[in-house]
């Protein structure tokens, strides 16, 4: 070869490692709230020039598609949404090991869904389940525990999600198994079922629902009653006397997505206290995972709420996640609405 093919030779051969260098597109399935999905989004855009084209669903709607686009995957990163159905996707071999450098930053709890589903997904952000309740129309001798949302005072007046969209409402379904035991917690929920307006699709809804007047109470995650009462709804958060679970919110890559470096730097990012530090402002009060990143003042205390022992394992493991949905549609979507 010419010394000039050769330079021509060696200037192609380093072209395209620029190229790859530089990914284009990442596609974001998002599970967290809509404001929230577009800030984070647009925010990396900004700092990366990578175009993010973004779809917000509810994380048990989410764990489905990509269930279903298993044979020719189109997504690149799930960020958000609660960690059992993340951990469902790691050990059925939807999403892809990766062992970020940033994993160092992470608090413990965070770590903890790293270690267990072998590096295919990590915490992001926590908070408590519990419920809200609108001052206006419950005024007397107001819900303290669980118990209480049995009352025939609130007749359809609550809403919660579906477990099987909603990862909030599975969320409550392992929650109420973990306390009561399994057949004692179907009890419950056959008769709280009576009180059950509506079994809304995304786990939020209930909340927004109540701050409008439309139920009275709805069975959320604390920092989604906490986000309605700084909008200025008369919405009060209650954390149920006998205790009650958590989520992990979580992120992974999807094995086999159309942008693997996009989405490794989405990962990196994702996991640093700037990034993290994104969700206050667009009104998201769960508790950052990165140990710099400042929590919201406005984050319920997850020292002051009596958190059960949440067993992350089992309730995201394929066979128990995929046994309390089937029972759950069996004893309580039967029920009717
Ligand atoms: O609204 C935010 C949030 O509560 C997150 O904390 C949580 O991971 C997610 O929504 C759960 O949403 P869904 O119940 O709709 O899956």
């Amino acid at each position: 070869m010419s010394r000039k093919n050769l330079f021509i030779g060696a200037a192609f051969a380093l072209f395209p490692l620029t190229l790859v260098a530089q990914p284009k597109e990442l596609v974001l399935y998002c599970s967290v709230g809509e404001e929230w999905c577009r800030a984070q989004s647009e925010a990396f855009s900004r700092e990366t020039g990578i175009n993010v084209l973004m779809t917000r669903k509810s994380s048990g709607e989410t764990f489905a598609q990509i269930k279903a686009e298993q044979g020719q995957p189109r997504g690149d990163v799930w960020w958000g949404g609660t960690g059992d159905p993340h951990l469902q996707a790691a050990q059925e071999d939807l999403t892809q090991e990766y062992r970020s450098p940033s994993l160092s930053d992470v608090q413990d709890w965070a770590l903890r869904q790293a270690e267990t589903s072998g590096y295919r997904t990590v915490g992001i952000y926590a908070g408590a389940l519990g419920f809200g309740y609108n001052s206006t129309l419950v005024t007397a001798n107001p819900p303290a525990c669980w118990a209480d949302l049995l009352d025939a005072r609130y007749a359809d007046d609550i809403q919660v999600a579906n477990p099987n969209s909603s990862g909030t409402s599975y969320t409550m379904l392992a929650t109420m198994v973990q306390i009561m035991g399994e057949n004692p917690a179907f009890d419950y929920l056959k008769k709280l079922n009576s009180n059950i307006s509506q079994y809304t699709k995304s786990g939020s809804a209930p909340i927004r629902a109540a701050a409008t007047g439309e139920t009275a109470i709805g069975i959320v995650f604390m920092h989604d009653a906490v986000a309605q009462a700084v909008g200025g709804a008369p919405i009060m958060t209650v954390a149920p006397c006998e205790g009650t679970g958590y989520e992990v919110g979580s992120m992974s890559i999807i094995k086999g997505g159309p942008n693997p470096e996009a989405a490794k730097l989405w990962y990196d990012w994702a996991l640093s206290a700037k990034a993290q530090e994104i969700g206050a402002t667009a009104k998201s009060y769960q508790v950052p995972s990165n140990k710099n990143a400042v929590t919201p003042p406005e984050a319920p205390k997850l020292s002051d709420v009596k958190l059960i022992d949440y067993d992350f394992a089992k309730y995201g493991s394929s066979e128990v996640r995929t046994a309390l949905l089937a029972r759950w549609d069996a004893e309580i979507g039967t029920l009717g609405k």
